[in-house]
């Protein structure tokens, strides 16, 4: 038995329908969408409004074209905070962020003197809103954090960190990577000015893909000048939407995968997957607990966390749990700091190097959990 528990890195396997629509595309069309004026050339071009289209209903964005497509959320982050901060602007974070929000805050602070509050979570990840309240300054340009923790998998109160975002006339950045089409998501309702996504996880996309939504009014500086295939004179990028900031020819194939993630999501529902990933949580969080010497991390209330659970086994490395899962049993787990070392400050893991992370998919099992369960169990055993 092989057993993939590590979605919250890449979803694996993806359905069907993506490897399908892929392989139809490259091999029946393959040409650069946005470029020619032929016939494959506009179709090419559709199928990619198509995918436009998916994320914006996925996400309740009204016009499509204020998504523009990057190739991971990682440059999605850098282009909204790169794009929107300038020099003395404050911004609000908070100690669970993966580096993707981290690293370009601190490289921003190193270079452009911007000023970061990191509000501390508590130990399951929880954050006390009224501290984002207190924080908001004069200078606050920004609210950015993740929507759920990568390593503990809390969801964090995101419609009232957007509400307060809103009322104090400030933007709301929400890094979605772990709750991208495993957890709803209205950047209406929630007041999400920008909304940044990778393709490759929840999303069911392939590598190589992801994007950011651009609230009408809020005008980024382009990471990247360059050809976009319109507006040839002009020596500067063009103003409008996407094309702005999609200098360069764009991931075709793999949008065109992204866009058969979404639909296929869309057609499950979003709420019907969570039930889903829900139950699966559940089910793991309550076998882990009764595995001897286990030290599990989180929220102890499946509710409030998406598929990702954290845990060490006492008396054992991480890193050797891991490898012992893969190399006897061929089970796919993370070890160690899952690119958040703030985080693993905040819940307790910092000096144990950090953790075990399963990452629970919507394709995941009853069964291949308990697989996992007697693998920790044997291994606890022999410990002893
Ligand atoms: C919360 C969070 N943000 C950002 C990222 C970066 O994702 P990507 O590598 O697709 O840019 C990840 C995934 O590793 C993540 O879990």
């Amino acid at each position: 038995m092989e057993v993939y528990f590590d979605n919250a890195a890449t979803s694996y396997p993806k359905p069907d329908v993506v490897y399908d629509k892929m392989s139809e595309f490259f091999k029946n069309n393959g040409v650069s969408a946005g470029r020619g004026a032929y016939q494959k050339a506009f179709q090419a071009e559709q199928a990619i409004y198509n995918t436009r289209k998916s994320l914006a209903q996925l996400f309740n964005i009204a016009d499509p074209t204020r998504i523009v497509f990057t190739h991971n959320i990682t440059e999605a982050i850098n282009l909204a905070l790169k794009g929107l901060l300038k020099r003395n602007d404050h911004v609000i974070t908070t100690s669970l962020e993966h580096n993707a929000i981290w690293r370009p805050l601190k490289e921003l602070e190193r270079d452009r003197g911007i000023e970061i509050t990191k509000i501390e979570c508590d130990s399951s990840g929880q954050i006390g809103i009224d501290k984002i309240k207190n924080a908001i300054k004069d200078n606050t340009k920004l609210i950015a954090c993740l929507h759920a923790s990568n390593v503990v998998g809390t969801i964090l109160p995101i419609a009232r960190m957007g509400e307060i975002a809103n009322e104090a006339g400030i933007h709301f950045l929400l890094d979605t990577a772990q709750t991208a089409g495993v957890y709803p998501i209205d950047v209406k309702k929630m007041n999400i000015d920008l909304l940044a996504f990778t393709g490759h996880k929840g999303l069911l996309g392939p590598t190589g893909t992801g994007g950011l939504y651009i609230k009408e009014g809020i005008d980024l500086k382009p990471l990247k000048e360059g050809g976009t295939g319109n507006n040839s004179t002009s020596e500067y990028a063009p103003k409008e939407l996407p094309n702005r900031y999609e200098a360069g020819t764009i991931n075709t194939v793999g949008l065109i995968g992204l866009g058969a993630g979404v639909n296929y999501i869309l057609e499950q529902g979003v709420e019907k997957i969570r039930e889903k990933e829900v139950r699966l949580i559940d089910y793991a969080l309550t076998k882990l607990s009764k595995v001897n010497g286990v030290i599990l991390y989180g929220d102890k209330n499946v509710q409030k966390r998406v598929g990702v659970i954290s845990f060490n086994l006492e008396g054992l490395d991480h890193a050797d749990v891991a490898y012992k899962l893969d190399s006897e049993y061929n089970i796919m787990v993370r070890s160690g700091l899952h690119c958040a070392p703030n985080a693993h400050k905040t819940i307790g893991s910092f000096a144990l190097g950090g953790t075990v992370r399963m990452g629970i998919g919507y394709f995941n099992t009853k069964e291949e959990i308990n697989y996992l369960i007697k693998a920790l169990k044997e291994m606890e055993r022999m410990e002893e």
